[in-house]
């Protein structure tokens, strides 16, 4: 059962403001996790807007229980007190299921839902969890006068949410995207891993014997979340809105955070999370296409002006569907420039 397309787009109260039909263009390569409950933490939150493309307030997991109420206002405190300008904020509350959820949804969005450009929602199992933030927002949104609709981002992570992820991306007009929740994702799936993200050094294909049974096979590792990571991204990308990488949790392991994050940006995702100030580079580097490539996908664009027909550019072949690939490239390029002069420089578009 499905709404009808004339009411999909209604207001689901009155004087709730109507959906947007569009997601906003923005640049969202990190997004920076703050335990907001940390008075230390947000004094850095005014430093950080200029660093990062969203500066994320986190109710979850890793928040004590005993200090969620102090989590929720001190998220309230640091949105009053910063001016976000076209930096994102963001908030991640708690699961439907958890004593906390209608707290924090009533406490922030009256208290500062005209600043709130999204609510990332964990643990999402299905349609009908989106149905009922998105009711929820829309009264309050009427009730309290919120002229921009705030938007929806779900966590997958569980096994009832992947399977039922094609449903959650089309569930509301609300939905802004998604991202991956590898530690969650795991328990819920019984996974054998006691890592945040990244691969596993037992998850691999082992080469055929060669002629030599007694000689040492090559043994290849995999990602343990290419698959889920696909699916996620054709979810995502055939509803409009935007597929993400999630947490890497070993903050000591830079190349393999930076590996993990362009994997996940080559299959299609726009961003992944940052916790730790190192990952905010990593995230930015790898996030931002690179100039080389910017460079030979705008040369296919000015070779073919109009997308059609066949070209050689370096003897490789291109035609409309490659002018389709160097525009996705170039047009990331023009959001990264518009926002980082360091990168506008570097692509010379
Ligand atoms: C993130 O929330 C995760 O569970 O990986
Ligand atoms: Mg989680």
């Amino acid at each position: 059962m499905t709404k009808s397309p004339r009411s999909f787009y209604q207001p689901l109260a009155i004087g709730a403001p109507a959906p947007l039909r569009e997601l906003p263009v923005q640049l969202e390569r990190m997004i920076h996790f703050v335990p907001p409950q940390i008075e230390k933490m947000r004094g850095k939150v005014a430093g950080l807007i200029g660093k990062v493309d969203v500066v994320l307030g986190n109710l979850e997991d890793a928040i004590p229980a005993d200090e969620k109420d102090a989590a929720r206002q001190g998220f309230i405190q640091m949105a009053r007190d910063n001016d976000f300008g076209d930096t994102g904020l963001w908030a991640r509350v708690n699961c439907l299921n958890s004593p906390w959820l209608l707290d924090d949804i009533l406490e922030i969005v009256p208290a500062v839902g005209h600043k709130l450009d999204v609510i990332m929602l964990p643990k999402v199992e299905g349609a009908w969890d989106i149905h009922y933030l998105d009711q929820l927002l829309a009264q309050l949104e009427a009730r309290h006068g919120i002229e921009k609709p705030i938007l929806i981002h779900a966590i997958l992570e569980t096994a009832e949410g992947v399977k039922n992820v094609a449903d959650i991306a089309l569930a509301s007009p609300r939905m802004h995207g998604m991202s991956l929740g590898p530690a969650d994702l795991a328990a819920s799936r019984g996974m054998k891993t006691t890592r945040v993200g990244g691969g596993h050094p037992d998850y691999g294909v082992l080469a055929d014997p060669g002629a030599d049974a007694h000689a040492a096979r090559a043994f290849y590792q995999q990602d343990l979340w290419h698959y889920t990571v696909a699916k996620m991204v054709d979810a995502c990308m055939s509803a409009g809105i935007k597929p993400f990488y999630g947490p890497f949790g070993d903050f000591s392991d830079l190349a393999a955070c930076e590996s993990q994050f362009r994997n996940a940006f080559l299959m299609g995702c726009v961003g992944a999370w940052s916790l730790h100030p190192t990952q905010i580079d990593i995230a930015k580097r790898v996030f931002s296409p690179d100039p080389d490539e910017v460079a030979f996908a705008a040369k296919i664009i000015k070779a073919m002006p109009d997308g059609t027909g066949a070209v050689m550019i370096d003897g490789k072949m291109q035609d409309d569907a490659t002018w389709k690939q160097a525009k996705v490239i170039v047009d990331l390029a023009k959001i990264v420039a518009a926002k980082d002069s360091d990168f506008a420089e570097r692509y010379a578009l």
